[in-house]
């Protein structure tokens, strides 16, 4: 660390956080809608690949996809789903990407594994896996009998920021009990008849899923959870906008996470996925992260690191590059299936305590464990 006068400033891009996968890799998009248009298909084309199928019902979805790939070569187009899940098996995927609205993603895939059993291709879905852990652990272990590789797309890891964050950590840079705050704070309201605006259970399952993984995939284990998850009328959702959760790691951390779609105070935003914030406190220095920078304070000095990339879309690729390298070495994906249903306990423990107003224990056993 250089003395408090040479603070020093490093950029995070010169060293990569992930490889490129084979050229020729045979992708599929399942679910062709906003999130596989604005981030998945530029962080494949990122990655050299150009997915080869697309399945969505809704041509506009379609249709949009296709501008998102530009020149690309044109990609085989299904928009009925048995005609899909029957023709899964023959279409050489190498990976099927799901990006369906997170409420169909376990009838989705049950009916997919129905159809194809052990023929169907390694799966990539989106977070959540489903919308509780029970539901999640159902699929994770349906795929793997049927020996289907099953991958959640957990992007906030590959983040250059968080992952430096989180390495930093591990080499004991801020000490032992860390105090950890994180803050996601601005305005999101929903117009019209969007998905999300019926969703019961919209702050923690589609929001502070990708912060919990974060905090487990840097802290381990959560021990205990206290959280009080609230609807802030007037912003067009019947579910929860804003969460206070505070979290008790097994390794000693605790964390309090601040989850608010309901500020209309732009001047204290800390707003995904540009700038929440997160600072980490302990007896060796604070680190300070956001998406873009990260500073770390000591008693001897300061130094910020830094990233031009941005989180939409340039982080996706760091999933789908793990998930294929996996597959490639032949070992377990870090974001495996089962491993994220110990984030989705978590979230369960949320809305546990948030209805009884008492905190909740949480067996310390991972999943994988059981
Ligand atoms: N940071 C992130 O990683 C991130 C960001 C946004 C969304 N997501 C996740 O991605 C998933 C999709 O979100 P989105 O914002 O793209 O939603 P979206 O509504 O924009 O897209 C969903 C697509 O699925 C299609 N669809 C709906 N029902 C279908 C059916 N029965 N058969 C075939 N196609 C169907 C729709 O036509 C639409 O094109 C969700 O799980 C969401 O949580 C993740």
């Amino acid at each position: 660390m250089p003395s408090r006068t040479g603070h020093r400033v490093q950029s995070l891009d010169e060293t990569p956080i992930y490889s490129r996968p084979a050229a020729g890799t045979r992708i599929g998009i399942a679910g062709a809608g906003g999130i596989a248009s604005f981030a998945h298909i530029p962080a494949y084309l990122q990655l050299g690949l150009t997915p080869a199928v697309l399945f969505d019902n809704d041509p506009f979805s379609i249709d949009r996809a296709l501008d998102a790939m530009g020149d690309a070569p044109r990609p085989r187009v299904f928009t009925s789903g048995r005609q899909f899940a029957e023709a899964l098996p023959s279409l050489g995927l190498d990976v099927l990407d799901v990006a369906l609205p997170s409420p169909l993603h376990h009838a989705f895939l049950t009916e997919l594994l129905d159809v194809c059993g052990s023929a169907c291709p390694p799966l990539l879905v989106q977070k959540p896996l489903a919308q509780d852990s029970g539901a999640a652990r159902d699929l994770a272990e349906r795929a793997a009998a049927l020996g289907v590789p099953m991958a959640v797309n957990l992007n906030g890891r590959w983040v250059p920021t968080f992952r430096k964050a989180r390495e930093l950590l591990a080499r004991g840079l801020v000490g032992p009990d860390p105090l950890v705050s994180f803050v996601n704070r601005g305005l999101n309201r929903k117009e019209g008849d969007q998905w999300r605006s019926r969703l019961p259970r919209l702050i923690a399952y589609e929001m502070a899923v990708h912060h919990v993984d974060l905090l487990h995939w840097a802290f381990g284990p959560v021990s205990s959870v206290y959280s009080v998850v609230r609807n802030v009328g007037g912003l067009g959702v019947d579910g929860d906008n804003v969460a206070v959760i505070v979290l008790r790691f097994a390794s000693g951390a605790v964390a309090n996470l601040l989850e608010d779609w309901a500020c209309r105070d732009d001047g204290v935003w800390h707003y995904h996925p540009d700038a929440e914030q997160i600072v980490v406190s302990g007896p060796g220095g604070t680190l300070v992260a956001t998406p873009t920078e990260l500073r770390v304070t000591t008693d001897t000095g300061e130094e910020t690191f830094t990233t031009a990339t941005s989180w939409f879309p340039d982080a996706f690729a760091g999933p789908m590059a793990e998930f294929l390298a996996s597959l490639a070495e032949g070992r377990e994906s870090e974001l495996a299936a089962l491993r994220h249903v110990d984030v989705l306990r978590t979230l369960d423990a949320v809305y546990e305590s948030s209805r009884t107003g008492e905190s909740v224990r949480l067996e310390s056993r991972t999943e994988a464990a059981r």
